[in-house]
């Protein structure tokens, strides 16, 4: 499926601006329905720190996806999109007071706890309020994503999770407080993995331990396994809805579950990212003595990922003669860069596009997850708007 960008709406909105192709999400949130329906224990949980605009939370809602949230706000953007209580899980290594009393608030399905000092805190905040709050643990399964290093979580020196040797003695802590009910293991090994083989590795790591606690009389209901299934930044219209089904296929292989055990996924990039591309116009073509900058409207304020992690993302110059035909000639190199006051805001060196000119739109693709939800107003820069086609 691939993205057509209809110029004539375009053109009447002010850029920069996020555009999602709500067809190619629906279709994505579709294929993942169909991957999984023949799994009544199985739940996808969409991770809304990909993308929290509330149109792309409504679908995800009326997908009837869970949701993978990691504060308060995110809860509550959930629940006002529609995404039930009962479907929405809470993660975080720091999770203040009033974060998850609005947990408890909404009577959660689960708070992934991620240190035993934080399952104190949410029992005395459960007994306050006479409820027992349902926790599973976050275990650090020390597996190796091989993914960049920003965006890797499941090894030992991490911050997320607890070792696990300790798991043992957290599981007997909840059971032995009174306002907690331990429910289950989590795991999240990074993101952006295109590779389905640490997937496999952190199956295996599961049935280790899932062995080793039955041995202790450790009854564990859930299990989930965190999201990271990666995207095609390189050709996103080759591969506009990720392989999901390879994906899963790893998990019903490789995942020893027990009789009537419920399995869990946080996706997040692999639902968002591809429907949402960044728009922005050509201000000026600046030639210097050994190379020509083309300097957009958009920034690192908008999509700071080539800034933070060094991402790749297509960029696309977009004809505006024709309503939906991106041009194919290639004849001039840039440096595509935006107006921030700092080196590394650049999209992309090196480049080669369409000979430019003042006012051309330009698309920046795979924008849809850690995009708009991670944009800022430095340098007083205004939070980018979004159209929906
Ligand atoms: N579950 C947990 C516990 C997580 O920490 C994350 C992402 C997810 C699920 C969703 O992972 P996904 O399916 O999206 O890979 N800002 C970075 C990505 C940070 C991911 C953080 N955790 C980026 O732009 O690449």
């Amino acid at each position: 499926m691939q993205t057509h960008f209809s110029s004539e709406q375009f053109l009447l909105q002010g850029t920069p601006f996020y555009y999602y192709d709500i067809a190619l999400l629906d279709a994505t949130l579709a294929e993942i329905k169909r991957c999984i329906e023949s799994d009544a224990h199985w739940h996808v949980h969409y991770a809304v720190k990909a993308n929290a605009n509330p149109t792309i939370l409504s679908h995800i809602a009326h997908a009837e996806l869970g949701a993978d949230c990691v504060s308060g706000g995110e809860i509550e953007a959930a629940i006002a999109a529609g995404i039930p209580a009962s479907r929405i899980v809470y993660a975080g290594v720091g999770k203040s007071d009033w974060e998850i009393e609005i947990g408890l608030k909404h009577n959660i399905s689960c708070f992934n706890v991620e240190s035993v000092e934080e399952l104190q805190v949410i029992n005395e905040l459960a007994t306050r309020r006479n409820i027992v709050a349902r926790v599973a643990f976050r275990i650090n399964p020390n597996v190796d994503a091989h993914t960049h290093e920003k965006i890797t979580t499941g090894l030992s020196e991490n911050k997320f999770g607890i070792d696990m040797c300790d798991m043992e003695e957290a599981i007997y802590l909840a059971q032995s407080l009174s306002h907690v009910e331990y429910i289950g293991l989590h795991f999240h090994i990074g993101s952006q993995i295109l590779d389905n083989e640490p997937f496999r590795q952190l199956c295996l790591r599961i049935n280790e331990l899932q062995e080793r606690l039955e041995k202790s009389n450790i009854y564990t209901p859930n299990i989930n396994v965190g999201g990271g299934l990666g995207i095609n930044y390189e050709d996103p219209d080759a591969e506009s809805i990720p392989n999901f089904e390879s994906y899963f296929r790893t998990f019903r292989e490789a995942l020893q579950l027990r009789e009537g055990q419920q399995l869990h996924f946080e996706l997040g990039r692999s639902i968002v990212a591809q429907c949402g591309s960044l728009i922005s116009r050509v201000l000026y073509i600046k030639k210097g003595h050994t190379k020509q900058f083309l300097i957009l409207d958009a920034s690192m304020t908008e999509l700071v990922r080539p800034a933070m992690y060094g991402a790749f993302h297509k960029v696309q110059r977009i004809s505006i003669e024709n309503e939906t035909t991106v041009l194919e000639k290639k004849d001039s190199i840039y440096d595509v860069v935006g107006p921030v006051c700092e080196s590394s805001d650049v999209f992309v060196k090196n480049y080669s596009l369409p000979s430019c000119e003042r006012g051309d739109l330009i698309a920046i693709r795979s924008a849809g997850a850690y995009g708009e939800s991670m944009a800022s107003t430095y340098n007083l820069r205004p939070l980018p708007s979004s159209l929906l086609g």
